[in-house]
Order: C-alpha cells, then structure tokens, then sequence
C-alpha cells in the first residue's frame, strides 16, 4: 500500500514504538492519524510531532480495555472517511515482582491490554474495512518475547505468542478482503518502557542482557511496520527485528 495521503489509527502512540511510528507515517504522506492512548500528554506532544511531519494528528484518549470506548472509537474513526491502516500496539510488560510472584491483577491487565484489546481492535477494523470495501492493512505488536520461552516474564511472552497466532490466522483475510493482517516482533527496544521492567529502573534480569547487545531504536520498529504497509504481498506473517550482539 502506498502510505501517502492515507488514514491511520496507532494504539499506545503516546510513547515509543507508537509514537515513532505516527511521524515515520507522517514523512511517508499519510494524511490523517488517529492517535490512541491513555496518556494524554504524550497524545498531544505526538500529535505536535506528526503535524511538524506533514499529517493532521487526531488525539484520542482511550483505554484500550474498555470494550464499548473501544467500539465507539474505531466505528467513529471509520465514519469519518475511513482508515486505511491499524497498528495495534499499546502493551504493558508485568514489571515487577517476576514470574511467578506478579500478582493476579497485574496479570489480568497484562492479558487485558496486549492480547484481548488486540483481538477486539483487530475484528472491529476487520469488519469496518470488510463494510467499506477497500481492504486495508492491520499490523499487530508482537515480541521476540512471543517467539521464546520467558519465565521473568511468562504472562507477556503468552500474550504475544498469541497475537503473533491470531495474526498469522488472519492471513487468508488478503485473499477474501483485500485485508492484510502482519505482526512486527520487536528486540529490545530504547522506549520508556525498559524503565518499568523493574518498577522505575531497568530489571536486574535485563541488565545483564543490555551490555551484551545492541538496543534498537523506535525508529527501526517503525521501518518494519512501514516495510508491512507497503509490501502487498505480506499477509499473516511477522517481521522480527533483532538485536545484533556487541561481540558479533
Ligand atoms: N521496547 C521494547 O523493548 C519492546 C520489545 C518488544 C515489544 N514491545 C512492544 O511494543 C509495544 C509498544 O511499546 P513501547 O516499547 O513503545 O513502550 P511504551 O511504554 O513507550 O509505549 C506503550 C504505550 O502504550 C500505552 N498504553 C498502555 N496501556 C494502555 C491502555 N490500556 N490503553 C491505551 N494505551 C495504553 C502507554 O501509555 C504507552 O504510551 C508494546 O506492545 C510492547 O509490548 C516493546
């Protein structure tokens, strides 16, 4: 898909991975980009951020685990000439105590944010864009999290082990719809949230694996989203951005 003078919807594009995305999408020419997230603040420094690139920021904040706003959300932003383009992103890792000491509610928001909201936000685009018939693109954040085992952190490698699934399940959606769903499974990543590994400090499980390797930057994810969006032939894969090692 040609990225410009699209519309886009970014979840958890207050920060990060999100964020970096919204302005590599705003260079490319897309138009129009709803930016989700509960983090007001950050809404709005994106939303300055994506105008200075050239697009028109929407700022919206929605927790992505309520259901109804959800809905309302993305049927609002279908009624208002359509979206061409859904990264499902916002996500949380348990913090601590590790595995298996989290507690239960932390679990529970672990699930809630990075697996069931992407499976609601991922079926509403689809029958959204299955209505306006146009097809469309949905790209859903994994993590090489989601392609090992991972005890520090079991419940969030189990949910992006299962949005990788629910993706590649997607697959045959290009073929029926015109609709590509992909994930991006990023390494480890320089965004606020390696702070909250250990509370308000890098975990003493990641230290170690920190001077071993070469962090990536936002900016690199946001080229493998925009690599997905633009290839028309991808559907119900995932593009694994790794860390290179510093000794290799
Ligand atoms: N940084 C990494 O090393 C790394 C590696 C692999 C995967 N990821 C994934 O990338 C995605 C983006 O993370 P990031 O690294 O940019 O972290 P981040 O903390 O900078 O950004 C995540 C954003 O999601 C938002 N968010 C959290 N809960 C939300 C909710 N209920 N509703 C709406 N928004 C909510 C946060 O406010 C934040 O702005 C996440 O899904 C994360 O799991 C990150």
């Amino acid at each position: 898909m040609n990225i410009s003078g699209r519309t886009v919807l970014i979840s958890g594009a207050a920060a990060g991975i999100g964020r970096a995305t919204a302005v590599a999408l705003a260079r490319k020419g897309a138009a129009r980009i709803v930016l989700v997230d509960i983090d007001r603040p950050g809404l709005e420094q994106t939303a300055r951020l994506v105008g200075g690139a050239g697009a028109k920021g929407v700022v919206q904040v929605v927790d992505v685990t309520d259901g109804p706003a959800l809905q309302t959300l993305f049927e609002g932003a279908f009624a208002e000439g359509g979206i061409d383009i859904v990264f499902n992103n916002a996500g949380i890792l348990s913090g601590p105590p590790a595995f298996p000491d989290t507690p239960l509610a932390r679990i529970r928001q672990v699930v809630a944010i990075n697996f069931t909201a992407v499976i609601e936000a991922t079926w509403h685009a689809i029958r959204l864009m299955k209505a306006a018939g146009k097809g469309g693109v949905i790209i859903n954040t994994s993590s090489t999290g989601g392609l090992n085992p991972y005890l520090s952190d079991a419940p969030y490698a189990a949910t992006k082990a299962g949005v990788l699934m629910y993706s590649r399940s997607c697959g045959p959606l290009k073929e029926s719809d015109g609709i590509r769903v992909n994930a991006v499974c990023p390494g480890v990543t320089n965004t606020p949230i390696l702070a909250k590994t250990g509370g308000d400090r890098v975990a003493e499980w990641l230290e170690p694996l920190l001077q071993q390797i070469e962090i990536l930057q936002p900016e690199d994810i946001a080229a493998a989203v925009i690599g997905l969006i633009e290839d028309d032939d991808v559907s119900g894969e995932y593009v694994v951005v790794q860390n290179q090692r510093k000794d290799a």
